[in-house]
């Protein structure tokens, strides 16, 4: 393995992307106090939610509340997703500083996402980013499907590349290739990042790998060989798309701090206030947290029953 990297620039997208997804109405002030917590674990980009219609996705509805009450860091960008102008105007009366616009790879999928073909969504997209640039907004972009679509099946790395190239030319300052229902496996990571960087260079490229079926961290070593610095993971593994059906967590935002760090690549994250973090928003959810660090440590903490045999 050849890794020259030697620190990672970790996006914590928990909050949106985690809690997107999930059954159970979380409060404002829970999430308000799990992105504090973030932010006091050292990430420097935590994606705070989305101004997408709350009818498509009401577990977002509150993300105006939420963005306005987190007492911000400010050495800390809390980015927002946008999907039109509507979105744009209430990122910009909310007083974001950094919007995600997103499209995917595939027509159907992103269709069922935010009811556009991707040339739609271009067109939709310009103008937004146009215009966020011009109030001084940094505006990130993403690609869904890129390593698998769940509507079409196989997603060509040559259409990864348009998209993203078309992403970059409406100014977004990074491209973010999702793996949306985590299918991508090492080998065909290295394949669509040897596409990518024949136009695009590596500081511009980030990966957004879910671990659906646990190859979210193989995939990051293979896309680290390739020159990656830049990686999306949710603290838990919360996660999922409304979607894209069966998508569960990103990868475990603890799992790719530990991993990092005891490979000497640093990551800024303190990896004990990042499970306080988690241990935050746990409680509100309906189902343990998948994150493999995270219950390791729980089971550490929990009591353990003697193994000791009494001798009679
Ligand atoms: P539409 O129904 O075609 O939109 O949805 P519309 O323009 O016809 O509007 C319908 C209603 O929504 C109207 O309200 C609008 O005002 C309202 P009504 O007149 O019926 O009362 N509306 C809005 N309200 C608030 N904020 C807005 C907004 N826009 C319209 N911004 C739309 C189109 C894009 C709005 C919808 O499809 C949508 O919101 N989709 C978002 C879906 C989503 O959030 N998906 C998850 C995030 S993407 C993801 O997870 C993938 C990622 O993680 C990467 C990866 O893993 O691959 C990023
Ligand atoms: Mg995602």
């Amino acid at each position: 393995m050849k890794i020259t990297i030697d620190h990672v620039h970790v996006v914590e997208v928990g909050p949106r992307d985690g809690l997107q997804n999930e059954k159970v109405v979380i409060p404002t002030e829970a999430k308000i106090d799990y992105i504090t917590a973030l932010a006091d674990a050292g990430l420097r980009t935590i994606e705070a939610g989305a101004f997408v219609s709350p009818k498509w996705v009401p577990q977002m509805a509150d993300t105006a509340e939420v963005y306005r009450n987190i007492p911000k860091d400010p050495g800390v960008d809390y980015p927002v997703l946008v999907p039109n102008m509507k979105g744009l105007d209430r990122a910009i009366e909310t007083g974001v500083k950094s919007i995600s616009i997103f499209t995917a790879a595939s027509d159907t999928f992103n269709k069922r996402n935010i009811n556009m073909s991707i040339d739609e969504s271009f067109a939709n997209y310009a103008p937004v980013a146009a215009r966020a640039r011009a109030e001084g907004m940094r505006v990130r972009g993403y690609v869904s499907t890129a390593f698998g679509c769940p509507y079409e099946g196989d997603v060509a790395p040559e259409k990864v590349l348009e998209v993203s190239a078309r992403l970059l030319d409406l100014g977004c300052y990074e491209v973010s290739v999702g793996d949306t229902i985590g299918v991508g496996t090492p080998v065909q990571v290295q394949g669509v990042i040897g596409m990518l960087l024949q136009v695009i260079p590596a500081s511009k490229l980030a990966m957004h790998f879910h671990d659906t079926r646990g190859t979210a961290l193989a995939n990051t070593l293979a896309a680290l060989e390739m020159g990656i610095a830049t990686f999306d993971a949710s603290s838990g593994g919360l996660g999922g798309c409304p979607y894209a059906p069966g998508a569960s967590g990103n990868m475990a935002t603890e799992d790719l701090v530990y991993m990092l760090e005891k490979m000497g690549i640093d990551t800024a994250v303190d990896l004990n206030l990042l499970v306080a973090a988690s241990q935050i928003i746990a409680p509100y959810l309906d189902h343990p947290l998948p994150g493999r660090y995270l219950q390791a440590c729980t089971r550490a903490a929990a009591p353990v029953a003697s193994t000791t045999a009494t001798v009679q």
